[in-house]
């Protein structure tokens, strides 16, 4: 079976890909590998830190890999926070009920409240070419939070093809719909239909 390298340790992001790729590809992590490097993340968009990633995995080890990075897009806030999703409120840490109180307040006045959610993932092959995938899902942000399902943002944002938010969604029906499982589903018809 082929190997290949998803570079994170998140459990959650690893059952969702093997659950799509195990029985083509043996998905590894990060602590599989050996790897407990703080890989650097410091690119100003959503592609540069996905590649930035996943070339550090492939620069140091030698093999397929692939990795991700999300954000919210609101477009009253021209696009932010963006690449900086995780760390809105505080640049040094990642405090996501603070993420979610500074994203209310600066739409507190705002008309539009329309947003995504966008998902890159950069995978390099053997060969060591990069390829991009993207997942998107469109939606809005509500004026106050609403359901108790999931992480992050998922209280504020409601998708337009449900008018829920992911937290009154459920994880499942979320997955089926989201940036992420999006993403995933690109590379996965690439990986199993192509290659
Ligand atoms: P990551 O690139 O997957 O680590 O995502 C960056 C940040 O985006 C996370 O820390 C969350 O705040 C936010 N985020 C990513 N995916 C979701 C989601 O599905 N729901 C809510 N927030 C999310």
């Amino acid at each position: 079976m082929k190997e290949i390298v998803f570079a994170t340790n998140n459990a959650h992001k690893l059952a969702e890909i093997r659950a799509i790729l195990g029985t083509a590809f043996n998905v590894l992590s990060l602590a599989d590998i050996g790897c407990h490097d703080d890989i650097p993340e410091t690119a100003d968009t959503l592609e540069g830190n996905a590649l930035q990633k996943a070339r550090y995995v492939a620069e140091h080890y030698h093999t397929a890999c692939f990795a991700d990075d999300t954000g919210l897009e609101v477009t009253a806030l021209g696009g932010a926070p963006g690449v900086h999703t995780a760390r809105y409120a505080y640049p040094d840490r990642q405090d996501t009920e603070a993420n979610t109180d500074r994203l209310l307040q600066e739409l507190q006045h705002a008309a539009d409240r329309s947003a995504r959610f966008r998902t890159v993932i950069a995978y390099i092959d053997a060969a060591g070419k990069e390829h991009l995938f993207e997942g998107i899902v469109h939606g809005h942000i509500t004026t106050q939070r609403q359901g108790t399902e999931g992480f992050g943002y998922d209280p504020v944002f409601a998708s337009d093809e449900s008018g829920l938010t992911f937290a009154q969604m459920g994880v499942q029906a979320k997955n089926r719909i989201s940036h992420r499982a999006r993403a995933v589903a690109r590379l996965s018809e690439y990986l199993l239909i192509d290659h």
